[in-house]
């Protein structure tokens, strides 16, 4: 897989040009979602570059991540002029890169594409790293092939009309590049300030927490080893998100790896020994900030299950966890009982 150009933007209309000068093209098109052709099309549809531009926009959400809105992406690019020498123009949150992603990677057997990602969920994590696809049959992002964008463009102004709850849930992964990472950015993560967001600090934070990810990925670009660091915290955050969306009570993605990482890190301090004050830092960083997805020793089961029937954590039948021995020491494919799987979720209500 070839490696993506990753931009941190200070300046939007010079970098966006920059990177459409690098990818020849006959027809331009822009995919967007109904609330980023509102909210974020006008910042970059009056740049003198895009005045040709072919804009094709789909619903918000991971509801429209499916195989029809997919086929209406293919139709327009069709109907509308696209041959293999387009180009395209993801701008959204994960949902329009993936889809968009994918949508730009068949079509005539896959044309240039820019990943402008406008959350900080899509900056971090969705945008960078090749991952694209759908959901097909109730599940999530089965159909799809790694297919990197030809650029990503990461512009922090776009974080400033994005909602504290997105933002945080953003961060999670954020947390979790620290982690996995060195100690020093895992200590500005954890002192940042959430309440009063220092702009152009979080633009400094992303743009490592982005490096982290090109890191890993690099090394391993199809998951087959070490990019399975980028599950810390996935395994029981998977399950509570699953849970919480049955109880009609969905959560945010990053906010269920957040409490996915408060389990996972206490596995990991009995497992492979996580110091304990890293520990007890980090959870309380993500106590305040996060609060509490509410459940009780009854809904354990129902835990467990989604645990067991999650087919990227499940290897020979055996949840599979990736553990931390420290900051940046990472442990893969690591396997937990149910007694120690409950014995986390006993910890994850004594805690938060
Ligand atoms: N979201 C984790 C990965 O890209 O591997």
């Amino acid at each position: 897989m070839s490696k993506q150009e990753v931009i941190i933007s200070h300046q939007l209309e010079e970098s966006l040009k920059q990177a459409v000068d690098k990818c020849p093209h006959d027809k331009l098109f822009i995919l967007t979602d109904e609330h980023t052709q509102l909210y974020c099309y006008p910042l970059i549809g009056e740049f003198p570059y895009l005045k040709d531009a072919i804009s094709i926009c789909i619903g918000v959400e991971d509801v429209h991540k499916n195989l029809e809105t997919l086929a209406y992406v293919w139709t327009q690019l069709g109907e509308k002029g696209g041959t293999r020498h387009s180009l395209m123009i993801n701008l959204g949150g994960g949902m329009v890169t993936d889809l968009g992603g994918f949508a730009a990677a068949t079509f005539k057997r896959g044309i240039k594409m820019i990943n402008i990602p406008t959350t900080l969920l899509a900056m971090v994590d969705a945008s960078v790293g090749g991952k694209t696809g759908i959901n097909f049959n109730g599940l999530k992002n089965e159909i799809g092939s790694f297919a990197p964008a030809d650029c990503v463009l990461i512009d922090c102004d776009f974080l400033k009309s994005l909602d504290h709850k997105n933002i945080l849930s953003g961060y999670a992964e954020m947390l979790k590049h620290g982690l996995i990472s060195n100690e020093k950015h895992w200590s500005e993560l954890v002192t940042f300030d959430m309440d009063k967001i220092d702009y152009k600090q979080l633009q400094n934070l992303v743009a490592e927490s982005v490096q982290v990810k090109e890191k890993v990925v690099e090394q391993d670009p199809f998951e087959k080893s070490i990019r399975k660091a980028l599950n810390f915290g996935h395994t029981i955050g998977h399950a509570f998100e699953s849970f919480a969306l049955e109880k009609e009570r969905p959560v945010l993605h990053g906010y269920a790896v957040a409490w996915g990482m408060v389990c996972e890190l206490y596995f990991s301090h009995l497992k492979v020994g996580f110091p304990k004050d890293k520990l007890r830092q980090t959870i309380q960083f993500i106590k305040e900030n996060y609060g509490k997805l509410e459940f009780t020793c009854k809904d354990y089961d129902r835990l467990y299950e989604f645990m067991k029937h999650d087919k990227k954590n499940v290897a020979d039948g055996k949840v599979n966890f990736t553990l931390l021995g420290e900051i940046g020491d990472v442990h893969i494919n690591q396997t937990a009982t149910q007694d120690e799987i409950y014995d986390m979720l006993d910890f994850y209500c004594e805690t938060l």
